[in-house]
């Protein structure tokens, strides 16, 4: 066995070795198991003592060379990144990046407060806990008065002076608002409500309404129906039919309800997301808001001259608009976390 004759080889190919793979071919080949070198040194055992002590000492030197070869070119691989990618095709699709997106109910709110504000309406925020008072009392709602039947209320442990609950409504704070307010001004109020009630297509425990107030000299109900054509035009991009009913809410007098209609001239046009199979969203009267001029109760209660100012108020509820924006049929959708359903907005 010539072992210089096997350096010169080893050393010759090595340098010629560009990848990791290569190198690793080359690694088995000259100091592997089962390598010329390893061969040899097993042969050793077979010659004489002395023989074998000088051959042995050549042939380590020569795995020494080796090894230190073998790790020099090891770093100059790792070094030159490129080396160990052997090609990039550059045809291959890439990677799908899935985006985050906004909840239905957030779109929606977005868009009707956008609408309240190019009308001129300023937004306004209020707590999710109240007291009896304001969510009941001072809107002409006492303890035993038949309306408080209309909110089936979540009651919170409280102390003995005030009770708290999770507000049924955003009415509340047409109160808090006028009370540290002075007329003229027009305020929407978006935010969460609860109800203890038992849920169904249209009614979940906790859904949202957007409160507005509207209070001036000369305000009338024309006013607010005006305002209310325009935000609705607005939101839905399309005719909308909107209709008056009476109604009664005891903050309000008159107070009325608000339905619309959506032409299904709609079906012809692409809805912006699949239609939910056998809905019946269009071509029928949705309610969905209560309103009314203010109360000349509350006007009372805050201190605001009653001959001077009117005002309006409506509580408008959101999921309801989502789903006829939308054409989704039951309301328990916008809460079940199903991606399936999220996903298409
Ligand atoms: C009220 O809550 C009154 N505060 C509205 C009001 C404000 C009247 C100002 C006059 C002046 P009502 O209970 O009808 O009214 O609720 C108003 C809207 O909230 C409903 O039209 C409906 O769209 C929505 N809503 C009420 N309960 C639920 C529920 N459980 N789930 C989902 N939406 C609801």
């Amino acid at each position: 066995m010539d072992l210089e004759q096997l350096k010169k080889e080893a050393k010759n190919s090595i340098s010629l070795i560009k990848n990791a793979l290569d190198l690793e071919q080359w690694r088995i080949k000259y100091l592997g198991r089962k390598s010329v070198l390893s061969l040899f040194f097993n042969s050793l055992t077979k010659l004489p003592l002395i023989e074998k002590k000088k051959q042995g000492q050549k042939a380590n030197e020569i795995r020494q060379i080796l090894s230190s070869l073998y790790d020099g070119a090891k770093k100059n691989i790792e070094n030159d990144f490129s080396s160990s990618l052997d090609f990039i095709d550059i045809t291959q699709p890439g990677k799908k990046i899935h985006y985050g997106h906004l909840h239905p109910l957030t779109l929606t709110l977005s868009d009707i407060t956008n609408s309240f504000q190019k009308m001129g309406f300023s937004i306004i925020e209020g707590p999710e806990i109240e007291t009896e008072y304001y969510n009941f009392d001072a809107l002409n709602i006492p303890a035993g008065h038949p309306a408080r039947e209309m909110f089936d209320t979540l009651w919170l442990r409280s102390n003995n002076k005030d009770k708290f609950l999770l507000r049924t409504h955003t009415s509340p704070m047409q109160v808090h608002f006028m009370e540290t307010n002075q007329p003229p001004f027009r305020i929407i109020v978006p935010g969460k409500c609860f109800r203890y009630e038992a849920t169904d297509a249209s009614h979940e425990i906790q859904f949202h309404q957007i409160e507005g107030l509207m209070v001036g000299e000369n305000i009338s109900l024309s006013n607010f129906k005006a305002i209310i054509e325009e935000v609705v035009k607005d939101i839905f991009k399309q005719k909308v039919l909107i209709r008056f009913r009476p109604s009664y809410f005891p903050f309000v007098a008159p107070g009325v309800e608000v339905d619309i209609k959506i032409k299904s001239k709609a079906k012809n046009q692409k809805p912006a997301l699949r239609k939910i199979e056998g809905s019946k969203i269009e071509d029928e009267w949705l309610e969905i808001m209560g309103a009314g001029m203010v109360h000349p109760d509350l006007f009372k209660r805050v201190g605001y001259e009653t001959n001077r100012w009117q005002g309006f108020a409506f509580g408008l509820g959101v999921e309801r608009i989502a789903m006829i924006k939308y054409h989704i049929d039951d309301i328990r959708l916008f809460f079940s976390s199903d991606i399936r359903f999220l996903e298409q907005f």
